[in-house]
């Protein structure tokens, strides 16, 4: 056999073993399409040839009608045991994996689907549901958000966080690792704070920022917290990354380097182990809430839109109504429509978009033209005669096929589609190994524009889609086509407009039967090509002098702590916000338009709609003073809102189990609510065509200037429907007070049955002729869709 014919034999199962340690950030692997089908078959049902078969089950039940709702460990582990069988199976595993004191209202155990039957008899069974998996959703971007140290702003209003205790549920972390000094911090003050430090490495430890760390793994106690999945790491860093001076990626994009919430406190809940199983997540969850976290930060997502199995958002209801600002990853299941996760109104749900920094590396035809393609390996240049294996045949045009031969590859500059993920790098290491000279990846339709470059150990070069179509057709024309690469840094801005909506970022619509059409995403933040620690040097080129300790990393899960981070700096100049106030801070401030003064793009180049940005992009300018909030009541009154949201929706059980009560939800008692009467920040609605009107009320709190106007204005791109607000203007004469208002939306003579449209309400305040207070600009998104 030729070498390189066993080289590629190596590769092949080396690319295999790759694809399914990666498989899980991105792709459900197949144990999970299987858990998404169980979960699907009614579960109480007879399953006959699984009978016997001992799986793990998260079961709610009720307290006893006549216990004290609070019961102590000692209790609630014995209320737990007594609705399982024995406390061993007979295999000798223990049945109860953890018991929740927090997230909701039952335990993780070990059972067989007949002693589940049995149990289902049992006085205050609620529901049970078969264990599921979650999956990781993966600086200059706090100044891309508007954080800048040493000016006015966030940053500094905030002490960049400090105080504030961030909660990050995922794959455990490299405390060791520069990011996670505690230069500047101060002790957590005693009291504030009942969380402990897990570590089982000699070596690891807690410190100044790093305040908690603990590991959730079935059953087993005190589990290792390392970050093997190199995924929590990497999150933790962008949510409270503390400032590192000598920061760089091989060398490139050298620079301080900070997470969003510098000065902000870490606590660590490994709950992804070799996969992410939801009795654990919640597990994580439970703790955080026990300990005291301020914010929730969680870059996981199920594909499951099943609201009875968003088992992390309901674990979420419990924290939020213990005021904590919960913030989830959409998801990276786009471009198609429909895809988002984590659709609970009561969190924020984040999509994820490009930064204006461009890895340069421009790739310079034969015939002059230049294309500006990215590299995550800034190397030398290279230069040949191209190669593009193309054709129809699939293996061939991504270079992954027996006929890449030898003569043709070397000294050549080879083209090949990007499949986005490491096999693009082991296509790579093929081509040098047989001396190509360089790879420049090529982006099909569905990813348009957006690049995600991998690190590679020959010169490489990632193009969009009409790139790619340019140079294809340059090669079809050309007797002897020619390139080179030529890395030029990063371009801070870069050369496309920016934000742009990353390809991969979940989208809206939600699942009207889920969450009745609240629109989800909420909002975009940075979460392309993000500069991310890394828990442990990743392979790749050697490069002397580089550290290895940072590394570009694409995902809604980098999306995701950026929000935390606000959240967080939010909460430190405002300790009494409730989660809701927090959350119509930054959504109502957010950004609509790109660095041009466009409306936001997506992949395709064409202008974003609301399912793809929500909001829009976040903006801290004015995120912390944003006028008014979208905040009704006290906590007990948005609570009971949310209930008779959920009364609408689904029957008393369903409710009883998504809010995680402790007493059975009586609906009759709530007044039914549809879901766009929620006071939420936007407006989700879908109504029929022909309905002759629907009418909303939101209440807004004046967060501003005492004495103030506000005036409202509808921004619509269509005339199809006709939206209404009465009254138009609201006055306010002291702070903390309420006004509400009335929405009235209704079909336009030209509105189409199964199309949706969009336009924005803002309130502006007005400024009188002696008023140097702030022109607030409050403003939400609305979308109708009509059936
Ligand atoms: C987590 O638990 C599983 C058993 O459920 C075990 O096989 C695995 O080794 C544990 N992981 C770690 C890192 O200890
Ligand atoms: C943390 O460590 C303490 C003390 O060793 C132990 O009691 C506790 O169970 C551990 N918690 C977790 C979640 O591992
Ligand atoms: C929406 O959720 C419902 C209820 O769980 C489910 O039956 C349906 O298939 C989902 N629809 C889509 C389009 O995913
Ligand atoms: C397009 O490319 C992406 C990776 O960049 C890949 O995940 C996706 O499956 C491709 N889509 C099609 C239709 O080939």
């Amino acid at each position: 056999m030729e070498p390189h014919k066993l080289y590629f034999l190596f590769s092949l199962l080396f690319l295999l073993a790759a694809y399914l340690l990666s498989s899980f950030q991105l792709k459900p692997s197949t144990a999970t399409l299987m858990n998404l089908i169980n979960r699907n078959l009614p579960l109480f049902k007879s399953i006959s040839s699984e009978e016997e078969e001992v799986r793990t089950y998260i079961v709610h039940v009720l307290p006893p009608e006549n216990a004290n709702e609070f019961l102590t460990d000692d209790e609630r582990l014995k209320w737990h045991m007594s609705f399982l069988p024995e406390s061993h199976d007979s295999s000798g595993e223990p049945r109860l994996i953890h018991s929740y004191s927090h997230a909701i209202s039952g335990f993780a155990a070990r059972l067989t689907p007949r002693e589940l039957k049995a149990m289902e008899a049992k006085e205050g069974f609620l529901s049970a549901y078969p264990d599921g998996e979650y999956h990781p959703t993966t600086t200059h971007s706090p100044k891309f958000i508007g954080l800048i140290e040493g000016s006015p702003g966030l940053w500094r209003d905030a002490n960049y966080g400090k105080g504030i205790i961030i909660g990050v549920v995922d794959s455990g972390i490299n405390p060791t690792h520069p990011s996670f000094n505690d230069d500047g911090m101060d002790p957590v003050p005693p009291g504030r704070w009942k969380g402990s430090c897990n570590f089982t490495d000699p070596n690891h430890h807690c410190n100044k920022k790093i305040i908690g760390a603990k590991g959730f793994n079935g059953t087993q106690r005190n589990p290792p917290l390392s970050d093997d999945m190199k995924h929590g790491t990497k999150v933790a860093s962008v949510a409270a990354g503390n400032f590192v001076e000598d920061a760089e990626v091989l060398n490139n994009a050298k620079g301080r380097a900070a997470g969003v919430a510098p000065l902000a406190y870490l606590a660590v809940y490994k709950v992804c182990f070799t996969t992410c199983r939801d009795s654990d997540v919640l597990a994580g969850i439970n703790e955080a809430i026990k300990d005291g976290v301020d914010v929730l930060s969680i870059s996981l997502a199920n594909k499951a839109t099943i609201f009875n199995y968003e088992l992390l958002t309901k674990g979420a209801f419990t924290a939020v109504k213990s005021n904590i600002f919960a913030s989830f990853g959409a998801g990276n299941e786009g471009p198609s429509p429909g895809t988002v996760s984590n659709l609970a109104p009561w969190v924020m749900t984040v999509g994820a978009s490009t930064v204006d920094r461009t890895l340069t590396a421009m790739v310079k035809l034969g015939d002059g033209r230049e294309l500006f393609g990215q590299s995550g390996y800034q190397t030398s240049n290279a230069q040949g005669g191209i190669f593009y294996p193309g054709g129809q045949d699939a293996a061939a045009k991504y270079c992954w096929s027996d006929d890449l031969p030898k003569n043709k590859v070397k000294n050549k500059i080879v083209l090949c589609h990007s499949r986005g993920n490491y096999y693009d790098v082991e296509k790579g290491r093929l081509i040098e190994f047989l001396g190509g000279a360089g790879l420049v990846l090529l982006n099909n339709e569905t990813v348009g524009s957006i690049t995600t470059p991998q690190i590679h150990y020959l010169p490489a070069s990632y193009l969009s889609f009409s790139d790619s179509a340019k140079i294809i057709q340059y090669v079809a024309g050309s007797r002897s086509p020619r390139a080179t690469i030529e890395f030029k840094g990063t371009l801070i801005p870069g050369l496309s407009p920016a934000p742009v909506v990353g390809a991969f970022s979940s989208r809206g619509p939600s699942n009207a039967t889920v969450n009745g059409g609240i629109l989800k995403p909420d909002i975009i933040a940075p979460g392309v090509n993000i500069l991310v620690a890394l828990p442990t040097p990743a392979p790749g080129p050697r490069v002397p002098g580089s550290s290895k300790k940072f590394t570009w990393a694409s995902g809604t899960s980098y999306a995701t702590p950026h929000i935390s981070g606000v959240a967080a700096l939010i909460k430190a100049v405002h300790p009494d916000w409730s989660p809701e106030a927090i959350k119509s801070a930054i959504m109502t401030t957010a950004n609509t338009e790109d660095n041009t003064g466009k409306k936001i793009t997506d992949q395709t180049s064409n202008p974003a709609g609301l399912f793809e940005v929500g909001a829009g992009h976040l903006d801290t300018r004015e995120a912390r003073d944003p006028g008014l909030v979208y905040e009704k009541g006290d906590a007990q009154q948005r609570y009971d809102d949310y209930v008779s949201y959920l009364c609408g929706l689904y029957e008393n059980y369903q409710v009883t189990d998504i809010i995680s009560s402790k007493r059975r939800v009586d609906c009759s008692k709530y007044k039914t609510m549809r879901p766009e009467e929620l006071n939420y920040p936007s407006i989700g609605l879908i109504m029929g065509l022909t309905e002759s009107s629907r009418k909303m009320e939101r209440v807004v709190k004046n967060v501003g200037v005492a004495r103030s106007t506000y005036r409202v204005k509808i921004v619509s791109e269509a005339d199809e429907v006709e939206i209404q607000v009465s009254p138009d203007n609201l006055q306010f004469r002291e702070l903390n007070e309420r006004r509400s208002f009335e929405v009235t939306i209704r079909a336009g003579s030209r509105a189409g049955r199964g199309r949706s449209y969009e336009a924005r309400m803002i309130w502006e305040r007005e400024l009188g002729p002696e008023d140097t207070g702030d022109k607030y600009v409050v403003m939400s998104p609305i979308s109708v869709a009509f059936t």
